[in-house]
């Protein structure tokens, strides 16, 4: 398999070669760092955020990487040291990147319906860049906390442009009847009324449709309103410099030869061509179309058993590790880290978890496996060991990072003793 520009970075570099990350066999990965073990190529987490820069270009904008999708401190620093700023969810996501990046912490907005008075506090001392305040009751909390800190508080309301995203229901944002955002109709007032507090400066309007999103079109659909509101906010003296088009660009979970490219090409047309009339600053949220496609899970196989007309090839890691398949039905593509000669076969791909909602993977065609054999698990960079749990009592995996010939372990595995600490008797 050649490599394309932009394609996958696990491949092998010949017929028969065991999978590689680069210029690094997931095979010595696997022998030095045990399993399972998170592989992410650092190579193209750095391609995919040029690809949005590059996009962007003819305007001044600015990439607020979504950390919840891979919040690895090790990828925080890559990315701000890239020029990216992050989009947090979390006073935690927000020390994550004051410990990985602290230059970065003006290029930081803070979104989430939830956000506490503590986590508020943090983040007017950090001075970051805006808050993407998504109700009423929370720009009151705002202005008031800033009123105490006598900071000067950036705001953007996160406005709910009620557009459908044809995506998995748990992960669409977008209308009217999901709990996110502010109604786009309520938003002139709200804006008007915060006018008047010394302590809020109106910086912008966000939005954020959905994740998964494959197609462009939602994205241009939403900024057309979002267009439509800054234009008519300025004659009523609200002047926002700043549009955040979100997050949520989809990647391909079936196809190898997925083009990043012109995908990225076509979102970026769809949402200027919906700004054309306003000239300020764009600010994007990507997470998972930058870091999706650069992870893998490298598992072993532990056992091979046949029940009924069933075979299940049972592996050590499970949906403690990466729980997408189980609870989005979430298709990952599997690949034998060395590839066996023979028939292949469909089989369930499962992990040792004690309930039947533990699977990867439900008749799929694989190639013949036997125990001790590594299989990838592909395009588990976002979304995989972020929302990853110590159920079971299973420490969580090791996780590693590779550029170019080199591969650096960025979080040890966890030990039981971790997990027991926190605990008293
Ligand atoms: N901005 C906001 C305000 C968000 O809520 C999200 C994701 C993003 C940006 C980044 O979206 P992305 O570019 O990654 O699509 N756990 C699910 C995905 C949940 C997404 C939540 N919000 C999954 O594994 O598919």
């Amino acid at each position: 398999m050649g490599q394309p520009a932009f394609a996958r970075p696990f491949h092998r570099p010949q017929r028969g070669a065991a999978l590689h990350c680069g210029k690094v066999s997931l095979e010595s990965l696997a022998r030095r760092f045990g399993t399972p073990l998170y592989v992410y190529s650092a190579d193209q987490i750095a391609e995919r955020s040029a690809l949005f820069q590059a996009a962007f270009a003819g305007r001044e904008h600015l990439l607020c990487y979504a950390v919840k999708a891979n919040s690895a401190l090790a990828i925080l620093k890559l990315l701000a040291g890239r020029g990216a700023g992050f989009d947090i969810v979390s006073g935690g996501e927000l020390e994550r990147v004051l410990a990985a990046a602290p230059e970065a912490a003006g290029r930081v907005v803070f979104s989430g319906v939830g956000k506490t008075a503590a986590e508020i506090d943090l983040a007017l001392d950090a001075a970051i860049l805006a808050f993407n305040v998504e109700s009423e009751a929370e720009l009151h909390l705002l202005a008031e906390r800033a009123r105490k800190h006598k900071r000067r508080a950036r705001f953007a309301l996160r406005v709910n442009p009620d557009v459908f995203a044809d995506t998995h229901p748990y992960i669409s944002t977008g209308l009217r009847e999901h709990k996110f955002g502010i109604d786009i109709r309520q938003a002139p007032k709200i804006y008007k009324n915060a006018a008047a507090n010394r302590w809020l400066q109106a910086f912008g309007v966000s939005v954020h449709i959905g994740s998964q999103i494959r197609s462009a079109e939602p994205f241009g659909a939403a900024m057309e309103r979002v267009g439509k509101l800054v234009a008519q906010l300025a004659p009523e003296g609200v002047a926002l410099e700043a549009v955040d088009a979100g997050g949520g660009l989809g990647i391909d979970y079936h196809a190898p030869g997925f083009d990043a490219a012109s995908k990225v090409a076509e979102y970026a047309a769809a949402i200027e061509s919906a700004l054309a009339g306003f000239k300020g600053r764009l600010l994007i949220e990507p997470g998972r179309f930058v870091v999706a496609q650069a992870g893998a899970l490298v598992t072993r196989v532990l056992y091979v058993k046949r029940n009924g007309k069933k075979t299940f090839v049972i592996t050590d890691a499970a949906m403690n590790d990466l729980i997408r398949p189980a609870l989005y039905q979430a298709h990952h593509e599997i690949a034998p880290v060395r590839l066996r000669a023979g028939q292949p076969r469909p089989v369930d791909v499962v992990g040792p978890v004690c309930e039947s909602g533990d699977f990867f993977a439900r008749d799929r065609i694989l190639a013949p496996v036997r125990p001790g054999d590594l299989l990838a698990l592909l395009d588990a960079g976002a979304y995989g060991m972020a929302q990853s749990s110590n159920y079971n009592t299973r420490p969580r995996a090791a996780e590693v990072l590779v550029e170019g010939a080199q591969a650096r372990l960025i979080r040890r595995r966890e030990t039981i003793s971790d997990l027991l600490a926190p605990e008293s008797i």
